[in-house]
């Protein structure tokens, strides 16, 4: 029963209570008075060198004042390394080496708050010993789809998984004391085009779906800064998008931090002011002198400068600078970084399929044949900007060669030609150079020969296939989800050759395995694992432990099974509509300003229509009844799990459901429990079913444990378009409660 204060002290307490800052976002602002002070003592020049890049990883301070520059890293899964001031060339430190950590769809394929924590803490500490105040992550987009040139560092194509795992990350890197600037709003879910497309989306679905993964970390997390997209949303860039920076990140969300524009990304001056942006990146040609002049004429007012560099400042108040005689005096890569890296890594391999028992390596293997280049590739850098130059990478051959020690011979062969078709850079060139290319070339007789004569001799033959940093990519999209290089032809000699066949794929999107998975009685999802992936891989594949990790995303049949793809939204036909493309054009061939702006006035504007709605993964292979190579959650493990009788409550907050979950098997292993939503007599319309929460719970062989899983009521509302709010749709519903999207145990109805 509620009592009221008798006391003085208690309405003291009460008042301070009232008075401190109330969300994490309202803690960024208890400086806000000091701040004001140092503001008026600022020059209008000072300010404005404030709102636009001092070097290319850098925005400046003002060394008068003490107050110290803002220095960012990219992002996402590792620091990278130390570029010149005026670019990313390599500065060629020797302390600069990182933790290569697992990529983004390899995280989310652990299903662990704990671990995206402690992922965070990993990235936030080495960030602070390089010197560096804001990491330029997460990057948590939805993965809309298969062809994602990002699909390997964004982390799911559901929401709710998404935004835990972005919550969690970012509370790691925040309580190490430096700052994310999560990325990037919004919508940015293709490569293609990504620097001038218009995402066409319709309000619910943007709120439902692709805003979820920013406004858990926002909100609940703190996120200090957040990265506007390349792309348009629904008509106006995101670095001066007044919907999404002013309205909602601001009004709705309080978001009280700083805005930071993708490198290349700011477009305008008057509109970036007006619209939520604070710090142009990089260059100063819109937010630099072109501010002080519209002040001038009165275009623009002082106060709003005064306003962009108060959030700047609350940042930079909050996260303590590094002397510059403290940074870099010790190696970016630490120990229990390493660790951490091992941990995710071994949690996040997925066993897609093992029939026949071929894993875990029998202990009478006593000759392993390793074929494939993806066996020996490194995957810590590539691909473009998010690259690490990791201190370590131990590869896949390497993993195995070492667990198996001198009493098994490991041989290895390549298999196929490393595809390492793709050319970045100045696009004189036709055909362009950023659209993946002569993927689907048939096998190299030498090589094919060479790899089947090992797997002939051998009592298992380890097979990796997949794709590599060439081919999934930031800048481009690929061009389909086939397996490169005659992969295909490959495999199938091998199986010809020796039935113990496991495949093991290495990327971090899907590919199209139709031909694959008939001749491969085991396949495992190896994904871009960090510096120990090798040895967490090996560890799965002789059983020291049991996989544990479950997919992200919907491994599809056929590309063309997919929603973008099925309703003709993806690919658009507008061609040749790249700005960063064009700009390429421009500069190689010393365009005058006239002559480019002539040129991007008559650039194609091509648009991305998002009309599948909400229906983006399993949301759309179940609803339309599609069935996919392997269903989202999806993931074996050498046990079995008995999921005990489910009890389900509806609270006034939550509802909650408890089981006991045991493990069969003989040996301790995890598994990730999904708890989904169905809709029976709804109002609205819905998908056929919803991830609404999820566990990953650890058991020793033959233990049972009580599970708790609960959904939030306000997980549970939808967005309103008419109100222009959340509301619930009081209905009838089942959970469903199972271990993968299309593994449901048990159902229970609750009334909503
Ligand atoms: C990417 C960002 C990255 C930035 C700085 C851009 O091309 O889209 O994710 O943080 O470059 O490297």
């Amino acid at each position: 029963m509620f009592k009221p204060f008798t006391c003085l002290a208690g309405i003291a307490l009460l008042l301070a209570a009232c008075a401190g800052p109330k969300t994490p976002q309202d803690r960024l602002t208890v400086n806000d008075k000091a701040i004001d002070k140092v503001i008026a003592q600022m020059t209008l020049e000072e300010k404005v060198n404030m709102l636009h890049s001092k070097t290319n990883m850098s925005s400046a301070g003002v060394e008068r004042l003490g107050i110290a520059d803002m220095h960012y890293a990219d992002g996402p899964f590792g620091i990278r390394e130390e570029g010149v001031p005026n670019g990313f060339t390599p500065a060629g430190w020797k302390l600069d080496s990182a933790t290569f950590f697992p990529t983004g769809s390899a995280l989310a394929a652990t299903w662990s708050e704990e671990l995206a924590y402690k992922y965070g803490t990993g990235m936030g500490t080495e960030a602070r010993l390089r010197g560096k105040d804001v990491i330029l992550g997460p990057a948590v987009n939805i993965q809309r789809l298969p062809v994602g040139g990002r699909t390997y560092e964004y982390l799911s194509e559901d929401p709710i998984l998404s935004a835990a795992l972005s919550l969690y990350y970012t509370k790691g890197v925040q309580d190490q004391g430096t700052a994310v600037c999560i990325k990037h709003f919004a919508v940015n879910n293709q490569e293609t085009n990504r620097g001038s497309v218009d995402a066409q989306v319709d309000e619910r679905t943007l709120r439902e779906i692709y805003l979820k993964p920013f406004e858990r970390a926002i909100i609940e997390g703190g996120a200090m800064s957040v990265m506007p997209a390349y792309n348009k949303v629904n008509g106006d860039y995101c670095s001066e998008n007044e919907h999404l920076l002013n309205e909602i990140l601001r009004g709705e969300w309080g978001f009280k931090g700083y805005t930071v524009s993708d490198w290349g990304g700011t477009h305008s001056t008057m509109g970036a002011m007006l619209h939520g942006l604070n710090v142009q990146m990089t260059g100063s040609n819109y937010l630099g002198q072109p501010v002080i002049d519209s002040i001038a004429t009165g275009a623009l007012t002082e106060n709003l400068v005064d306003e962009k560099v108060r959030q700047i400042l609350r940042v930079r108040y909050a996260i303590e600078a590094i002397p510059d005689d403290v940074a870099n005096t010790q190696m970016t890569s630490q120990p229990e970084s390493q660790q951490i890296a091992k941990e995710v890594a071994e949690k996040s391999i997925v066993l897609l399929k093992n029939e026949g028992g071929v894993l875990p390596l029998k202990s009478s293997v006593k000759k392993i044949a390793v074929i494939g280049q993806n066996a020996v590739l490194k995957t810590q850098s590539g691909g473009m900007g998010a690259g690490v130059k990791a201190l370590y990478e131990i590869t896949p051959l390497q993993g195995i060669q070492k667990r198996a020690g001198a009493g098994i011979e490991v041989s290895y062969a390549p298999g196929y030609k490393n595809f390492a078709g793709r050319r970045w850079g100045p696009a004189s060139a036709t055909p362009n150079p950023l659209v993946a290319s002569a993927i689907n070339e048939p096998a190299d007789k030498a090589l094919l020969d060479e790899a089947v004569k090992l797997a002939r001799e051998a009592d298992v033959v380890i097979f990796f296939g997949g794709t590599n940093k060439n081919i999934e990519t930031e800048g481009s999209d690929r061009a389909n989800i086939d397996l490169p290089t005659g992969q295909n032809e490959v495999v199938k000699a091998l199986a010809a050759a020796n039935p113990n066949l496991v495949t093991v794929l290495i990327s971090g999107g899907p590919t199209d395995l139709r031909e694959l998975e008939p001749v491969s009685p085991a396949i495992v999802q190896g994904w871009w694992n960090g510096t120990e992936g090798g040895t967490a891989l090996a560890e799965v594949l002789f059983g020291d432990i049991a996989p544990s990790g479950k997919l992200p995303f919907t491994f599809p049949m056929k590309l063309e099974d997919s929603p973008a793809f099925a309703m003709g939204n993806f690919p658009d036909k507008t061609q040749g509509g790249d700005l960063f493309t064009l700009m390429y054009r421009a500069d190689a061939t010393q365009m005058t300003r006239e002559e480019r702006q002539r040129m991007l006035d008559a650039m194609p504007k091509p648009t991305s229509k998002y009309t599948e709605g909400q229906l983006v993964g399993y949301r759309w292979f179940d609803t339309k009844n599609v069935k996919p190579m392997y269903a989202f959650g999806h993931g074996l493990s050498y046990v079995t799990f008995g999921y005990g009788q489910m009890s389900a409550s509806v609270g006034k907050k939550a509802v909650k459901v408890s089981f006991d979950l045991t493990n069969e098997g003989g040996m301790d292993a995890d598994e990730v429990v999904q708890l989904y939503i169905q809709r029976l007599d709804s109002k609205v319309e819905w998908p056929l079913k919803e991830l609404k929460a999820f566990s990953r719970v650890n058991l020793k062989a033959g233990e049972t444990k009580t599970v708790t899983l609960e959904i939030p009521m306000d997980d549970l509302r939808y967005w309103n378009v008419e109100k222009n709010g959340w509301d619930l749709d009081h209905c009838r519903a089942n959970l469903l409660l199972g271990a993968a999207s299309d593994d449901i145990r048990q159902k229970a109805e609750i009334n909503i």
